[in-house]
């Protein structure tokens, strides 16, 4: 695939995405493979939409600070002296450097390079021998803030300091999942996750894909969980978020080799909800897949256009860590997913193969895959409205 150039006409081009599942196509190879489509979407999507970055109980006390990155963005996020969380850049404003790495407790960011510091909120403190520079206003070079919304427990920052919150677009969602008491339930932080070679839509889709259940997982680990029982409840594209549930065969399904719940269930829970699993997805960086017992959540952080990077977190029940067996328990839960995962895993790098290729085409869906088209309007909505808000048609990266 040459260059592509990304304006009103190609994204019309995409409208045939937008129908409904019957008669909707896929979107074509080229927007997970190009370098012009990556760089039209970090400009429409990740530095205009909601993104998740961790949660709220990694950052336990004031001072506490963890850093991550998503689209070519460092970020750190700190909880200031008065429990305020704040989001930055973590961009030295001197000469780049990263001012923080990792995670941990701090009174204020010290850059290692030439030791300008910056508080928790990002402003710029200390500046050794700058006094002989000419017109520098240090109140000018703080780091460069993003907006904050915590949803569920979920820390979300956002580059737009326009961007309208969160929580409005996200209403259906959030009641479909209330049961569970997300900002109250406990886990672990995990490491900031690996690098993989496929784009990140890509993942977001074998995530949200009812269909392949029954093929690709087709086993006594995933058949409690047909693709027949795939549902997809209506989303409106402008929403920030959307659902699908895959009904179970039996109440309280989990991934272990027993098929149920092993760890103790979320309190509050309704028949109706231990008797499915809940995907839960905020695009473009989160989804969350939901059994009775544990809340698998991923964090997607694309790095190029044919790669991603991705943190895979469990949530439980609040008094589901004081089983003394609860480790073991977790273990064996994951040594299953893992199973699936690596199913999965050989899916996404075999399929980033195949949309490279000249005989990639836009391919056609089964109604089992329902949440392609909800993702698929989620996406082209949003590329429809930057492009009718903006006064001048423009080629991005081109
Ligand atoms: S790059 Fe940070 S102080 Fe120079
Ligand atoms: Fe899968």
């Amino acid at each position: 695939m040459g260059h592509i150039t990304i304006d009103a006409d190609y994204i019309a081009s995409l409208d045939s995405s937008y129908l409904d599942v019957e008669y909707a196509e896929t979107l074509p190879p080229e927007c997970y493979t190009s370098k012009e489509f990556f760089e039209f979407e970090k400009e429409v999507l990740f530095t205009r939409e909601w993104l998740c970055v961790g949660r709220d109980d990694w950052l336990p006390e004031p001072g506490s600070y963890f850093t991550t990155r998503t689209a070519g963005e460092p970020i750190v996020v700190a909880r200031n002296q008065t429990g305020e969380i704040h989001a930055m850049s973590s961009v030295c404003q001197h000469r780049a450097m990263l001012v923080a790495e990792g995670s941990g407790k701090a009174r204020n960011f010290l850059c290692p390079y030439h030791h300008w510091s910056y508080s928790l909120e990002g402003e710029l403190l200390g500046i050794p021998e700058m006094q002989r520079t000419c017109d520098f206003d240090k109140s000018k070079f703080g780091l460069p803030k993003f907006k904050i919304e915590l949803w569920n427990g979920f820390i979300f920052i956002n580059m737009d300091l326009n961007a309208q919150p969160l929580a409005p677009r996200l209403e259906k969602v959030t009641e479909a999942i209330a049961s569970y008491g997300l900002e109250n339930a406990k886990g672990e932080k995990p490491e900031l996750g690996p690098e993989f070679s496929w784009n990140w839509k890509v993942m977001f889709e074998n995530n949200n894909d009812g269909y392949h259940a029954s093929r690709l997982h087709h086993g006594p680990l995933h058949d409690f969980i047909p693709s027949g029982l795939a549902t997809f409840p209506e989303a409106d594209p402008a929403d920030a978020g959307y659902l699908r549930f895959n009904g179970t065969l039996h109440s309280d399904a989990s991934f272990n080799p027993t098929q149920k719940a092993l760890l103790p269930i979320f309190p509050g829970l309704s028949d109706e909800e231990r008797n499915r699993v809940t995907f839960a997805n905020v695009p473009p960086s989160l989804s969350l897949v939901m059994t009775s017992d544990l809340v698998i959540y991923l964090i997607l952080r694309p790095t190029g256009p044919e790669s991603l990077e991705m943190d895979t977190g469990l949530l439980v029940a609040p008094k589901a860590m004081r089983d003394p067996a609860y480790q073991h328990k977790v273990e064996a839960i994951m040594a299953t997913a893992a199973k699936i995962i690596d199913q999965d895993f050989h899916v996404d790098v075999n399929v980033q193969r195949g949309l490279r290729s000249r005989y990639a085409v836009r391919g056609r869906y089964s109604w089992q895959e329902g949440a392609q088209v909800q993702f698929n309007r989620w996406l082209i909505h949003r590329f429809r409205k930057f492009f009718g808000a903006t006064p001048r048609l423009r080629a991005v990266g081109s």
